[in-house]
C-alpha cells in the first residue's frame, strides 16, 4: 500500500487553481477552507444570493479567527482575495480542480457536470461533493469519466477532518492522487474509498437517520431522543444534525439510500424529515427545521 502511496504521490497534478460549483453550505465552506489554506479558487453560483451567502461566511469565519488573535488582518485579506465569486464559466480553462457542490439531484447534477466538462481543459481533475449518488451514474454521461471521482466533505467543512475520496468504475488513478492531494492541502484527511450508495460514513449515518425517524413515528419526542443521543457522548442528536445537514438535502439522500438498500431503509411511509422538508422546514439554512432558528 505504501508504495502505491508513493507511486500515486508521483501522478497527482499539482493543484493551482481550484473551482467550485454551488456556493451553499458546502461550496461556500470549501471555498473558504482552500483560500484559507492558500489555494486560490473560483466559486460559481447560478444567483447572486447564494455568491453574497458564500463570501459572507468565509468573512465571518475568518473575521473570528482575526478576532482570537489566530490570524493577522492582512492574512485575512490575502485569504478573502483568494476567493474569485462568478456566475460564469469565463475563466474555467486554468482550473487544476473543480468540486461540484449543487443540490443532491441527479438531473440537476448530471447536466451541471456535462456543462462544466466543456469549460475546462482536458486534464482538469473533476469532482463531486455529493452526500449519497453513485459516481458511476454521475460519471455516465461524461466525455471524460477517467478524470472524474467523488470528493465527499463533511458539513461544517472547516471543522471536520474527514474527506471521502470515491473511485468509480472508470476513474484514474491520476484523478484519485490529484484529489487526494488538494485535500492534503486543503489541511483535511483524506480517505479512499469504493464505490455505492453513500460511500462510508453516509451508509451508517443514514441508516441511524431511518432509526430516528421510526423512533419518532413510533411515538417518541424527538427533542428526548436528542438529549438522550448527547449523553451519549455524540455532539448533536438527530434532529438538530438534521437542521444543520439541511431537511431538502437529507430527504434527497435518503431517498437514493432507500433505493440502494431497501432491506434496511424505509421506502413505505412518510417520515418526519418528509414532514418537515413537505413544510419548507429545511432547517438552519433557512431558520427553522425539528427546531426554530435566529
Ligand atoms: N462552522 C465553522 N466553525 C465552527 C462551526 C461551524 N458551523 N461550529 C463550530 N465552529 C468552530 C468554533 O468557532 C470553534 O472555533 P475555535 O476553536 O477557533 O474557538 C470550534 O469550532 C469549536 O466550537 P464549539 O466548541 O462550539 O464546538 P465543538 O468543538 O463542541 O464542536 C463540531 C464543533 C465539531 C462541529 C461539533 O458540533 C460536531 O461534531 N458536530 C457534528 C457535525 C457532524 O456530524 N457533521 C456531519 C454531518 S453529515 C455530513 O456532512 C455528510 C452528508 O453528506 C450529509
Ligand atoms: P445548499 O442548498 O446549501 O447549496 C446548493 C447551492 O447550489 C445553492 O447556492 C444553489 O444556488 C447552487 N446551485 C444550484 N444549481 C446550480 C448550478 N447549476 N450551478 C451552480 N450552482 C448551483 O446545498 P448544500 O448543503 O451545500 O449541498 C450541496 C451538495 O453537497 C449536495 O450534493 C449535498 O448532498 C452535499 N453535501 C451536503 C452536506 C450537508 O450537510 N449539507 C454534507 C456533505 C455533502
Amino acid at each position: 500500500l505504501k508504495a502505491k502511496a508513493k507511486q500515486w504521490e508521483k501522478e497527482a497534478a499539482d493543484v493551482k487553481q481550484a473551482a467550485v460549483l454551488g456556493a451553499g453550505i458546502m461550496g461556500g465552506g470549501i471555498a473558504y477552507q482552500s483560500a484559507y489554506k492558500g489555494t486560490p479558487i473560483l466559486m460559481k453560483d447560478i444567483n447572486e444570493d447564494g455568491i453574497a451567502l458564500g463570501l459572507k461566511e468565509a468573512k465571518k469565519l475568518l473575521s473570528k479567527r482575526v478576532a482570537k488573535g489566530k490570524m493577522k488582518p492582512e492574512q485575512m485579506a490575502d485569504a478573502l482575495n483568494n476567493i474569485r465569486p462568478t456566475l460564469t464559466y469565463g475563466d474555467f480553462g486554468n482550473v487544476d480542480i473543480v468540486v461540484e457542490a449543487v443540490v443532491e439531484n441527479v438531473k440537476v447534477k448530471d447536466s451541471v457536470l456535462r456543462e462544466v466538462e466543456d469549460q475546462v481543459s482536458e486534464d482538469t481533475i473533476v469532482t463531486s461533493n455529493t452526500s449519497t449518488i453513485s459516481i458511476d451514474t454521475l460519471s455516465k454521461n461524461l466525455k471524460r469519466p477517467e478524470n472524474f471521482c467523488g470528493m465527499h466533505f463533511f458539513n461544517p467543512v472547516p471543522m471536520m477532518p474527514l474527506v471521502e475520496v470515491i473511485r468509480g468504475e472508470k476513474t484514474s488513478d491520476r484523478a484519485i492522487a490529484t484529489t487526494v492531494a488538494y485535500a492534503k492541502a486543503m489541511g483535511k484527511t483524506p480517505i479512499v474509498v469504493n464505490n455505492c450508495p453513500g460511500f462510508l460514513v453516509n451508509r451508517v449515518l443514514f441508516p441511524y437517520f431511518g432509526g430516528f425517524a421510526g423512533l419518532v413515528r413510533d411515538g417518541a419526542d424527538f427533542q428526548r431522543v436528542d438529549k438522550v443521543m448527547e449523553n451519549f457522548g455524540w455532539p448533536m442528536g438527530p434532529a438538530y444534525l438534521l437542521d444543520v445537514v439541511g431537511m431538502d438535502t437529507g430527504k434527497h439522500a435518503n431517498e437514493v439510500m432507500a433505493e440502494g438498500f431497501p432491506d434496511r431503509m424505509k421506502t413505505d411511509w412518510k417520515s418526519g424529515i418528509d414532514v418537515m422538508f413537505e413544510n419548507d422546514r429545511y432547517g438552519q439554512k433557512n431558520g427553522k427545521g425539528f427546531y426554530a432558528y435566529e
